[in-house]
């Protein structure tokens, strides 16, 4: 498939080069730490999944979402160089590695050790000059140590925090005014069926208020270790024990109150179907958030 963000970028033939001339010894130690979700191209014929079968990063519909938003609403002249973009929570650094092929400037911040180090054998293995990793909480970044960023990509995190609505508004204080934020994550249901018919509906609490900021945010509280995996696996909160899950209009209020006032709703990862399916399902949704210049 075409992707012009890859078209236009010089980092993609350093990676390519990489994928055409492995290094076998690293391969053999990168495929022996224990990937969980980023299945990642190391060269023609190995990922890091090991034969494993399991949808590849670069071919996974969700990473053409993200580039193609991109594409519309973030880059310059059609390309990312010199675009900074932080990955937050970025786990095995997989759509790090996505986005630093395209040419912006990466940081992935994943606050868990054993998904670090994966991300940092990940950038010793293609030495990309754009990719860098912090071993972080999230919760930590500021503007001041971190500096500001044209495109943040909030995937798979919100979800994790007890105060998802201070965090946006910390979030605020690190985007470029021009900037975008790409936010990928569950809503609270916001009635019985919806809670019913999501796979996860019964991690959720009753619908509760949460105020944050002098406003009243419905949603839901997660349990994030109630379960016999622990608080160890490797996807979940890092310290909190339960999460606060806004419903969907809460979450839109929330961006809006932290200045994203232009809020794209993001359709096309799947066929409508089978996308409206998994959105009820997972009650999960995508959207692209800017701060518009318009406002009083
Ligand atoms: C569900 S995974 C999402 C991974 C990735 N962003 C993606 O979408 O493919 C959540 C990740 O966020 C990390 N995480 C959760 N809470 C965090 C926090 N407060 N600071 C940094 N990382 C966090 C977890 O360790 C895990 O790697």
């Amino acid at each position: 498939m075409h992707d012009p963000l890859l078209a236009t970028s010089p980092i993609e033939s350093l990676y390519q080069q990489r994928l055409a001339n492995p290094d076998r010894g690293q391969i053999e130690a990168l495929q022996g730490l224990e990937w969980t979700s980023h299945n990642i191209a190391l060269s023609s014929d190995c990922t890091t999944f090991a034969g494993r079968p399991h949808t590849r990063m670069d071919d996974e519909p969700r990473t053409r979402t993200i580039a193609e938003t991109l594409r519309l609403m973030a880059s310059r002249q059609g390309s990312l160089a010199g675009l900074r973009l932080l990955d937050l929570g970025c786990l095995e650094g997989g759509l790090s590695l996505e986005m630093a092929r395209r040419g912006a400037e990466v940081v992935g911040v994943e606050g868990r050790q054993a998904n670090f180090d994966k991300c940092q054998a990940l950038q010793r293995y293609f030495a990309l000059p754009n990719l860098e990793f912090l071993h972080l909480d999230v919760r930590r970044l500021d503007a001041e140590t971190h500096g500001r960023f044209d495109i943040v990509l909030c995937c798979g995190l919100l979800y994790h925090l007890s105060e998802p609505f201070m965090f946006l508004r910390r979030l605020r204080t690190l985007i470029e005014d021009a900037g975008l934020l790409f936010v990928d994550t569950h809503v609270a249901p916001e009635d019985d069926a919806a809670v019913a018919a999501c796979r996860l509906g019964d991690k959720l609490s009753s619908l509760e208020v949460l105020p944050s900021g002098g406003v009243d945010y419905p949603g839901r509280w997660f349990d994030e270790f109630a379960t016999e995996r622990g608080a160890e696996h490797p996807w979940d909160s890092i310290s909190n024990p339960k999460s606060f899950w806004p419903t969907h209009q809460a979450l839109r209020r929330a961006l809006y109150q932290s200045r994203f006032d232009y809020l794209v709703d993001v359709y096309g990862t799947f066929d409508p179907d089978r996308e409206q399916t998994l959105r009820r399902e997972f009650s999960r949704v995508y959207c692209a958030a800017t701060m518009r210049q318009l406002r009083d």
